[in-house]
């Protein structure tokens, strides 16, 4: 898969690529991953990529022609299917069936935004989709794209390790995980619970399901209502 992201910061970006499973992916060439920024595709002598907004108000406002050279510029070294995706607060609500979906596509851009946020003709013209990380707002777009880069890169296959599985995660089977334990057995007067140390796997897998469901009813029982429905 090959992932450009569309920044004002690509350090950000590159960042990532330095650490853990991302960094594997892109070493074992499952990934590549790049940077474009916009700033690059300015004409004025102080690489102007903001100005105020049209109607008034406060903060500043992406334009338009940056970002769409920035984007046709990445798009360019990608194939013709690229998906052009925008980290915004208005778009769909990111989840585990979204990053499986992403992580079947062969060429991603990922655009972050920056300030009061993009010129909207930019987004009507050059966007395929926007994604959420959640209702809370954040500064720019580049945590966002890490964050989905992130998700999206453990589900290629060879990009997790032969002990690591993303099959038993949180989300996969519509709930959450069950506890994880390891050495000590028992630690600050706490013990490990017997069944993980019986050896019966299949006590062990009823046990986990068990704990999952207890959790997800305690943490999160939207989700439990979607299980029971699917
Ligand atoms: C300060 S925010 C702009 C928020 C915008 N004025 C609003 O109220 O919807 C700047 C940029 O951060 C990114 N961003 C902020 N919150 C986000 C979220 N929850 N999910 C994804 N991206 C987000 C977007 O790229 C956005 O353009």
């Amino acid at each position: 898969m090959k992932i450009n992201v569309v920044t004002l910061f690509p350090d950000m970006i590159t960042n990532i690529s330095e650490y853990g499973i991302v960094r594997r992916a892109k070493e074992k060439e499952i990934i590549s991953l790049d940077t474009t920024n916009p700033r690059d595709f300015t004409s004025d002598n102080y690489k102007k990529v903001d100005d105020r907004p049209y109607g008034g108000g406060p903060g500043m406002v992406m334009k338009y022609e940056p970002l769409k050279k920035a984007i046709n510029s990445a798009k360019s070294n990608l194939t013709d299917n690229s998906h052009v995706i925008l980290l915004s607060p208005q778009g769909v609500k990111y989840d585990q069936k979204i990053a499986r979906r992403l992580s079947t596509l062969s060429d991603i851009i990922l655009v972050s935004g920056r300030y009061e946020g993009i010129d909207q003709r930019l987004i009507d013209k050059h966007i395929d989709e926007e994604i959420s990380l959640g209702d809370y707002i954040l500064s720019g777009g580049e945590i966002a794209a890490m964050s989905v880069i992130d998700s999206i890169v453990r589900l290629l296959p060879g990009s997790l390790g032969d002990n690591e599985s993303s099959k038993d995660e949180s989300f996969e089977d519509g709930l959450l995980e069950y506890p994880h334990y390891t050495r000590p057995e028992m630690v600050d007067g706490m013990k490990c619970p017997e069944i993980l140390l019986s050896g019966n796997h299949k006590a062990i897998k009823q046990w986990r399901k068990k704990q999952s469901m207890i959790s997800t009813s305690r943490n999160r029982p939207d989700l439990l209502k979607k299980f029971s429905k699917e």
